[in-house]
């Protein structure tokens, strides 16, 4: 499986159960990379969407408390379901899309990570894991600067030399 995620410069990824930048070129790449995709998230980044509703022509995928139950997407309880649901699906079109605490906890399964990296400080709350620490994890693709609703920002690509595979 893959994550895709868009940092400011202290790799912070949110506050306020919210995104730190409005980026119209990065929610169009997020849409491209995962449209048709299996998207998994924990249930804090489910809330964070308008109307906390899935995201559309996507497989959702929820890890959510006990107690939590929706219709209009699939929710796991535990790592072991959530394990035993992403079995159904090919692993090179399962997307980890967030938060913080769901981004931690999936890394070490993921073999290739999509940052967005934006030039600013969104003086977040909570950040990503920074790969550039990481022994594992390579950058392999860095794009030209571009620039969207005023932020400056790279597309770039890290791999994870020893994925684990998702088995708890
Ligand atoms: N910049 C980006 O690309 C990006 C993308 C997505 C989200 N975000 C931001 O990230 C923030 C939300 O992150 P977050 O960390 O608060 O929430 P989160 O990871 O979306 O969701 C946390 C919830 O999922 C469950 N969960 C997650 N990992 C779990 C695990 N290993 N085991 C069991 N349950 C687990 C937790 O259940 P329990 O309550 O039972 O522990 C908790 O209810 C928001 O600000 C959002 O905007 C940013």
């Amino acid at each position: 499986m893959k994550a895709i995620v868009a940092v400011d410069m202290k790799w912070g990824i949110g506050k306020n159960n919210d995104l730190l930048f409005d980026i119209p070129e990065d929610m169009k790449f997020f849409r491209e990379k995962t449209k048709g995709m299996t998207v998994c998230m924990g249930y804090n980044t489910l809330l964070s969407f308008p109307g906390s509703k899935p995201l559309k022509n996507r497989v959702n995928i929820v890890l959510a408390p006990e107690g939590v139950e929706r219709d209009d997407c699939v929710i796991t309880h535990t790592l072991q379901e959530l394990s035993a649901e992403l079995k159904k699906y090919n692993t090179d079109e399962v997307f980890v899309v967030g938060g913080a605490m769901f981004y931690k906890t999936m890394l070490p399964y993921c073999s290739e990570v999509y940052v967005t990296k934006v030039q600013a400080d969104g003086e977040a709350t909570v950040f990503y894991p920074n790969l550039d620490a990481l022994d594992n994890f390579k950058c392999v693709y860095v794009s030209d600067e571009i620039e969207s609703n005023g932020l400056k920002l790279n597309f770039t690509t890290y791999k994870n030399e020893n994925p684990l595979p998702f088995e708890v």
